[in-house]
């Protein structure tokens, strides 16, 4: 059944739409807002107060989700979530626990295949006073989110050999791309980096660095150059500050943007952004539950935050992004008021009041 589930997988990216532009009214907006489990809903409330506090023209739409099975056993998202996402096209995410064995996939899976979440974007800035090995840290990380290694495609050819297809397409690399060079031309960036293994994988990483060299015509504006993704790794961890926005297949991603999160001090203040095919966009802290600190009042809300930031300049909102932004980037810099993953011994209340209190102080 090698074709029928090959095509199947095809279709799926052959057969999206090209990317609508999306404008966002003016006054009220909604967003749908997942508060997730563990920590989840903890580092929600203290992004809700900071917002409040900063008088964001957002109102929230909660929604939970878990896994439900819906005709013929298949696993999907709950209906009013769907049908809110749809509706709103913004979310906000916290982290969800994906419970081994529970049977589902993962929650984070289904989400980016129920709204073809093909980009995922990571800016990974340094923050000053957080002190790390790097200073100067300024890159984004582009990911491909819906094929090469994770197609699902894996087979027994017989016993003891086991073989895993990696799949690459036209249409996917190509809007891959172009997301990432536009990303590039609306927010001042200056070159784009596609990293890649097509020296070994000649066809399917090949067939993404060409799509990446004929999108890279249409912007003569941003400088392009390619590189091995073992060369970004060894230039990376030598001299971050060579990079700007870096373009590259899932699997790749997936490493690269967790090592460049390590630069700046770690998932913990690493913001994160899923780009839909149909408009849709959902943003989200990139750690997990963290079962250990869940309900003490722990917790470091500062990557979620930092989502929210992302999400408001997505929707065109920068004056509230940059004050909040700011009002969060002051209290880390002032050390006064810190959460113990930062190195302080404040309550997660007490650190969200403290950006509550300078967001006020800006008016
Ligand atoms: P984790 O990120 O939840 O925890 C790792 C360590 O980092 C823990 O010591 C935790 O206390 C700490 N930590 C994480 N976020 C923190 C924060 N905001 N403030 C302070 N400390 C923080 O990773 P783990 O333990 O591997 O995963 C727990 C659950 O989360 C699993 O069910 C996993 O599947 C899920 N998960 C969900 C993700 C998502 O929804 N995007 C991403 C990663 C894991």
């Amino acid at each position: 059944n090698l074709p029928f589930i090959f095509l199947l997988q095809l279709s799926h990216v052959v057969g999206a739409a090209k990317r609508p532009t999306v404008c966002f009214r003016r006054g009220l907006q909604t967003v749908t807002l997942i508060p997730g489990d563990g920590i989840g809903p903890e580092i929600s409330v203290a992004v809700m107060k900071i917002f409040e506090a900063a008088k964001v023209p957002i109102q929230w739409e909660e929604r939970n989700v878990t896994a439900i099975q819906g005709p013929g056993g298949r696993w999907m998202i709950p209906p009013d979530c769907k049908e809110s996402m749809d509706r709103t096209l913004i979310g906000l995410k916290g982290p969800l626990k994906t419970p081994i064995a529970a049977g589902h996939p993962s929650m984070n899976l289904l989400l980016r295949k129920t709204f073809d979440l093909y980009a995922n974007v990571r800016p990974c800035v340094s923050i000053e006073g957080y002190k790390t090995p790097y200073t100067d840290v300024d890159l984004v990380t582009i990911r491909e989110n819906t094929e090469g290694e994770y197609s699902g495609i894996e087979h027994i050819i017989v016993d003891g050999v086991v073989q895993s297809i990696k799949l690459i397409t036209e249409d996917a690399s190509r809007r891959i791309a172009e997301y990432a060079f536009e990303y590039a031309r609306n927010n001042q960036r200056n070159s784009v980096t596609a990293v890649h293994k097509a020296n070994i994988m000649r066809m399917s990483d090949g067939l993404f660095l060409r799509k990446c060299r004929e999108v890279a015509e249409h912007f003569k504006d941003i400088k392009f150059t390619e590189m091995y993704l073992d060369t970004v790794c060894l230039n990376m961890v030598q001299d971050p500050t060579q990079f700007d926005v870096l373009v590259m297949p899932n699997l790749y991603g997936d490493i690269l943007s967790d090592l460049c999160a390590g630069l700046i001090g770690g998932l913990g203040v690493t913001p994160s952004g899923n780009i839909g095919a149909n408009g849709v966009a959902i943003f989200e802290s990139v750690h997990g539950t963290a079962p250990d600190i869940a309900g003490l009042d722990m917790a470091n809300p500062t990557a979620l935050l930092l989502s929210a930031v992302m999400m408001l300049r997505h929707m065109g909102m920068h004056d509230y992004g940059k004050k909040i932004e700011t009002a969060c980037f002051d209290t880390i810099r002032d050390k006064k008021v810190l959460t113990g993953d930062l190195g302080g011994k404040s309550k997660c209340s007490e650190f969200t009041e403290e950006i509550c209190r300078r967001v006020r102080d800006m008016d």
